[in-house]
């Protein structure tokens, strides 16, 4: 808008944006030339050329007399490809270093002058094995994003506690150990994903201190205690995950201050206490995954919000059930219907009897707790008319068998 407001300034940048490909054409670093051709980059290569986004690739600044690398990007190395210090310390102007599929020995450590200009750290299923102390003095780092690769720390604390301009961190699958950090230095995160790991004990109340937090991301743990209420201060969260830990107790009620929630996964828990109704007023709700908890009581939601949403699943929560009045058993939730307390009707154990006089409990005029039992007895007609056929074919079999015998018998009499 300004650009625009100001006629002259918008030519004049374009003529720029077109001359900048001729305008900043000195050649690259030579230390950083070496370097490259050590790592296996072809003598030949633009490195200054727009990175594909799969190979290995290199971008860089504009500096005159000499361009530098600005980042990196390792793929599919070779396991004997080696990164000594000498050619890190000549990488010192990177602030993106990516790793993929790059299982080579991790460096020793990190030169002071690379670490500080790193802004971004990427590593997945490379590097072997990463000492945390290789990570915690990359203080400038905005994204640290690792995994699929082993990280050995006492706590995620000890990797991230200089970090303070993290905005998005992923320490995914990487055996991370130790417990939430009670503390944050890392205000502006919006980005955390500590999925598939070993973090154990609470998920602290202080976690709201991630107030700018989008994307919450603690599944696959060993996480215990409650939810904290707290969570509800955090009202830009889109993406939250707590699923595959042993967390207990209610929702609590400051989720439904959430309104911008879109995924919520708290599967795989032993949450318990009655699912909120707050949760059909969340407009922006596309996945609700409480499945194999401890919830009881009514599911308080129609057929209409269930299907409007894109994934929804409760089964595994034995008392649990659902109104067949409100909810078809159409939507094969996996729970059972409820009988006219509001309790699960009982369980196959005494299955067509009991189930059906329970639902009968409602009066005539609803076909849904009968087509259940439809659908369940299906299966068994089918083997039943199967085993009528096949014993009739067998009598026939017999019957024609000894009829032959018979009529046999008869001729040897008759020619006797
Ligand atoms: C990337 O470089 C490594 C060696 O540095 C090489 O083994 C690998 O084939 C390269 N990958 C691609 C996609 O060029
Ligand atoms: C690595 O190589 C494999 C097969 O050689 C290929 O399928 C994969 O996409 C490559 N990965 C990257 C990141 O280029
Ligand atoms: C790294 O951060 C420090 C402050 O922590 C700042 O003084 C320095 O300029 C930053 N370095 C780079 C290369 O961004
Ligand atoms: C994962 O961490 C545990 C201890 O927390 C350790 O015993 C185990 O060796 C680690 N596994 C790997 C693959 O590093
Ligand atoms: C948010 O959650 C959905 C569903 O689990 C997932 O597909 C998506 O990748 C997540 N987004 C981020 C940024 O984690
Ligand atoms: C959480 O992470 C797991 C594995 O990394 C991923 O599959 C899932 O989609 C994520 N969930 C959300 C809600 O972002
Ligand atoms: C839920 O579980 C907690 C602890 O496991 C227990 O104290 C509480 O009474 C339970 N609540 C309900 C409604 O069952
Ligand atoms: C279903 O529930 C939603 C939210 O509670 C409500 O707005 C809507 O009117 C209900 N729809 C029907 C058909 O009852
Ligand atoms: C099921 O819903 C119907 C209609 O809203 C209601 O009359 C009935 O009391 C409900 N049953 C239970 C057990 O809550």
């Amino acid at each position: 808008m300004a650009l625009l407001s100001k006629p002259p300034f918008l030519p004049l940048f374009l003529l720029l944006l077109l001359l900048l490909p001729f305008t900043s054409s000195s050649p690259l670093d030579p230390r950083q030339q070496v370097a490259l051709q050590s790592l296996g980059f072809p003598s030949t290569l633009k490195a200054c050329s727009n990175p594909s986004p799969r190979d290995n690739a290199t971008s860089c600044d504009g500096a005159s007399p000499f361009r530098h690398i600005i980042s990196l990007r390792l793929t599919n190395c070779s396991t004997d490809l080696d990164l000594p210090l000498t050619v890190l310390q000549s990488l010192y102007t990177l602030k993106s270093i990516l790793f993929l599929d790059c299982p080579i020995p991790p460096p020793r450590k990190i030169p002071p002058q690379l670490a500080s200009s790193l802004h971004s750290f990427y590593s997945v299923a490379s590097l072997r094995r990463i000492q945390g102390s290789l990570l915690s003095p990359l203080k400038n780092l905005t994204e640290l994003f690792v995994a699929d690769v082993p990280v050995m720390a006492s706590s995620p604390i000890m990797i991230i506690s200089q970090m303070a301009g993290l905005i998005r961190l992923t320490v995914s699958n990487a055996n991370l150990s130790g417990p939430i950090p009670h503390h944050w230095h890392c205000l502006d995160l919006t980005h955390l994903d500590f999925s598939f790991n070993r973090l154990k004990g609470p998920i602290p109340g202080t976690i709201s201190m991630l107030g700018s937090l989008q994307v919450l991301n603690l599944s696959s743990n060993f996480l215990t205690g409650s939810i904290p209420d707290s969570i509800g201060d955090m009202v830009s969260l889109k993406n939250v995950s707590f699923s595959n830990n042993t967390l207990y107790g209610e929702i609590p009620s400051s989720v439904s201050d959430l309104i911008d929630l879109v995924h919520l996964d708290l599967s795989s828990n032993q949450l318990n206490g009655s699912i909120p109704s707050f949760f059909s007023s969340m407009k922006k709700l596309k996945t609700l995954n409480l499945e194999n908890n401890n919830f009881q009581g009514i599911i308080p939601f129609n057929t209409s919000f269930i299907s409007k949403l894109e994934e929804f699943r409760i089964g595994g929560n034995m008392n649990l059930c659902y109104n067949h009045t409100i909810l078809s058993s159409k939507l094969k939730l996996g729970i059972a219907p409820c009988n006219r307390y509001g309790l699960p009707v009982s369980p196959p154990a005494s299955r067509s009897d009991s189930s059906a006089d329970d639902v009968d409990d409602y009066g005539p005029g609803d076909g849904s707790g009968g087509s259940g039992g439809g659908d369940r007895h299906g299966p068994n007609k089918v083997l039943l008319g199967i085993a009528i056929g096949i014993s009739c074919l067998v009598f026939l079999v017999a019957f024609l068998f000894c009829l032959s015998r018979v009529c046999g018998d008869k001729r040897e009499r008759s020619r006797i």
